[in-house]
């Protein structure tokens, strides 16, 4: 099957041509999107009749193992049943609109930081697939900042003093930002991870800044010095011209490089309108083929 990609912003982010992914099995097309997603990032997909176990199906042939850690479920039973399908919508389990204090919403409150998903573990998240099933009528969008465009327009000195550095990320810092509230058992489950803060992305080649809310410290900083500069890199990395706002169709798949971006929902009326939305993400393990390619 062919697919080919038209660039929707001036520095990443491709639309993809009329293509039905349930159907995508042969591996010359899989690496055509993984290709596409090195060069723009972000890939929009429209009108994909995704039923939840094919898209579960089509991550998995697309990038191999799911990541079943990305979500709330320390603090909730995934509503879907299943660890891997992240349940992105403001719906309880009735499939009512969540009432402005359930804990699940407060949790959601915080995908309106900036964030790259699953910094907080290790393997952290490589490829998230975010499917639209109901929307609303106002724009309830996601935006995404490309963190490769982010890195090559720092500053040479900034380059030098940031490379090599690790951080800390958890998210049970994200969330305490914006005062969610964990129990002493819950802290204790979600330690968090450490990763670089530059990293370079195989295949690529390119580096991008790996940064994200979650993000509690620099390793080896002083905290305030650390999170200083990890704000200051935000600010830089935001800038509207790095940034593509994403308004969702029904049918919309949009995959996206963790690696390489971050996004964030952005506000709408949540108790008025419903908003689902599945997600299911990769873990950020070594490729088979890179695997293959170093024995
Ligand atoms: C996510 C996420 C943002 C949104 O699914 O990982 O951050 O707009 N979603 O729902
Ligand atoms: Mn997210």
């Amino acid at each position: 099957m062919s697919v080919s990609f038209r660039k929707l912003h001036p520095v990443f982010v491709g639309e993809a041509s009329p293509i039905e992914l349930r159907t995508v099995r042969d591996e010359a097309t899989l690496a055509k999107i993984r290709a596409g997603l090195d060069e723009f990032a972000v890939l929009v997909f429209r009108d994909q009749p995704f039923a939840d176990a094919e898209q579960l199906a089509f991550a998995q042939r697309l990038d191999g193992q799911l990541h079943e850690g990305t979500g709330s479920r320390v603090i909730t039973k995934n509503r879907l049943g299943n660890e891997a399908l992240a349940d992105i919508s403001n719906l309880d389990r009735e499939g009512e609109i969540m009432q402005a204090d359930d804990r699940r919403r407060q949790y959601g409150l915080g995908n309106r930081l900036w964030h790259t998903d699953a910094s907080f573990r290790d393997p952290a998240g490589r490829y998230s697939m975010l499917h639209a099933k109901v929307v609303p009528p106002v724009s309830a969008d996601t935006e995404y900042a490309d963190m490769r465009a982010a890195y090559d327009s720092l500053p040479a000195e900034t380059k030098t003093l940031i490379e090599g550095l690790r951080t800390h990320h958890s998210i049970t810092h994200s969330r305490q930002i914006l005062g969610f509230e964990y129990s002493q058992d819950e802290q204790d489950q979600l330690k968090g991870a450490i990763h670089p803060l530059v990293r370079i992305i195989p295949r690529s080649g390119r580096r991008s800044l790996y940064l994200a809310s979650h993000q509690s410290r620099v390793i080896d900083w002083p905290i305030a010095e650390g999170r200083l500069l990890l704000r200051d890199l935000t600010e830089h990395a935001t800038q509207r011209e790095n940034v593509y706002r994403h308004a969702w169709r029904v049918g919309d798949l949009v995959i996206w490089d963790n690696r390489a971006t971050m996004h964030r929902a952005t506000p709408f009326d949540d108790a008025k309108y419903r908003r689902e939305l599945r997600r299911v993400t990769t873990l950020d393990i070594a490729e088979p083929a890179l695997v293959s390619a170093g024995s």
